[in-house]
């Protein structure tokens, strides 16, 4: 048995569902890999299963009311919220996702998720209806919005007799999601990464606005494969179809500016990775009204958008000690890639040829080639996803040489 979880601290809210008994089983599966687990009951959790087995299990207090003397004297509850590196919610019930959504604090379980800063896991378990139902997932997408992560619900028979979505998932799975999301025991653990995603739009008017085919797949795999070596990961993209990758810290931004906001309120990171297709330009004006028809063809003047990646090249004392690029080329790949290099001032770039005929842009393979100062590498052409965890894992080997 490997400690992945050793020294690790997870907080385990448990809602009142039936698959509130399997939290049992988790328990012991986190401690066996070296980990602590505090537990909080909800009101209608001590219904399904009760404290005294999650306190032999855990072999920690167990904690149910929001205003008790005894815990606010050993323990605050905003205190009990901040000691975990990861919160784990399960079952994550209907209920208890609503009143996530809506922001409510009325217990010590909903006031302690109001109050973490700690990456939070979901483990929803409800009737098929339930699950199926428009307000659970609203609720989802504003609580995925937050970038919560969520394991399950798997697809079974359940115990209310029906068949659907919405059973808990095992233990084994929350285990190996909880391990997904602390990046335990990667060769990144303690590294702090900043990876930019998708395109940026830059509106001309309210409706319309500039953009450009990138789907943000490439970025967001690296931003998942950073994290599954153990990485603080933030992921910094403009609108995409894509799901919030796990364990990763998702900041959604529209423009060039904003994502270079985001960017340098992100710093101090060790490693940064510019793989978002960034506009060049923007409407040097955006109108606040709609642009009327009027017979003659609008002329929009265009202005240029900061560089990110230069940016953050330049960025003094606060560059990261490796900074990577990409340059989207469809002629002379190699040759604009080397001078780019050289302008931007970061210290890889992974060139890649975007003609149409190639695929790449909106596709799932890439062919990349590696430059830097003193070497070009092509590497075979291969999915998105490896691209990405061999671009992780070379930053894994040069962190780590530099350590
Ligand atoms: O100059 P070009 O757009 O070809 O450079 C591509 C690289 O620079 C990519 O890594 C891209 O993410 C980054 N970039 C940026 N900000 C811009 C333009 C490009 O970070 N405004």
């Amino acid at each position: 048995m490997t400690d992945t979880l050793a020294g690790k601290q997870v907080l385990l809210v448990i809602a009142g569902g039936i698959a509130a008994y399997k939290t049992l089983e988790l328990i012991r599966r986190v401690r066996e890999r070296g980990g602590a687990v505090r537990c909080i009951m909800t009101k209608a959790a001590e219904q399904f299963v009760t404290p005294l087995s999650l306190a032999a299990l855990s072999e920690q207090k167990v904690h149910t009311a929001l205003f008790s003397l005894t815990d606010e004297a050993e323990m605050g509850h905003i205190q009990l919220s901040r000691d975990p590196d990861i919160v784990v919610v399960a079952p994550a019930t209907a209920d208890l996702l609503a009143r996530m959504a809506g922001g409510l604090a009325g217990d010590l379980a909903t006031t302690v998720l109001l109050a973490t800063d700690k990456p939070i896991l979901l483990a929803p378990a409800m009737n098929v209806r339930m699950w199926n139902a428009t307000a659970t997932q609203a609720n989802l997408s504003k609580l995925r919005a937050r970038g919560m992560q969520m394991v399950g619900p798997n697809e079974g028979d359940m115990a209310c007799g029906e068949y659907g979505p919405g059973r808990m998932a095992e233990p084994l799975e929350i285990l190996d999601a909880i391990e997904r999301t602390l990046g335990a025991g990667g060769p990144l653990q303690g590294r702090h990464a900043l990876v930019t995603s998708g395109p940026t739009i830059e509106p001309i008017d309210p409706v319309r606005y500039l953009a450009n085919r990138s789907s943000g797949r490439q970025g967001h795999a690296i931003a998942a494969a950073l994290s599954r070596l153990g990485a603080a990961t933030v992921l910094v993209s403009g609108p995409t179809q894509l799901p919030d990758p796990s364990g990763v810290r998702v900041v959604g931004v529209e423009t060039a500016r904003e994502m270079l906001a985001a960017c340098e309120a992100a710093l101090p990171v060790d490693v940064a990775v510019c793989s978002a297709a960034v506009a060049d330009w923007r409407p040097a004006t955006a109108s606040d009204e709609k642009i009327k028809k009027n017979g003659a063809s609008p002329a929009i003047a265009l202005t240029e958008n900061p560089d990110i990646l230069q940016t953050l090249s330049q960025a003094g004392n606060r560059r990261p000690s490796l900074v990577i690029g990409f340059a989207a080329e469809t002629e002379k790949v190699e040759a604009h890639a080397k001078a780019k290099l050289a302008r931007k001032g970061c210290d890889w770039l992974f060139a890649n040829d975007v003609s149409a005929a190639t695929g790449t842009m909106g596709g799932t393979n890439n062919t990349v080639t590696l430059i830097t100062e003193d070497r070009v590498e092509a590497w075979p052409k291969m999915t998105k996803d490896d691209v990405a965890t061999q671009i992780a894992e070379r930053i894994a080997d040069h962190l780590g040489a530099a350590k």
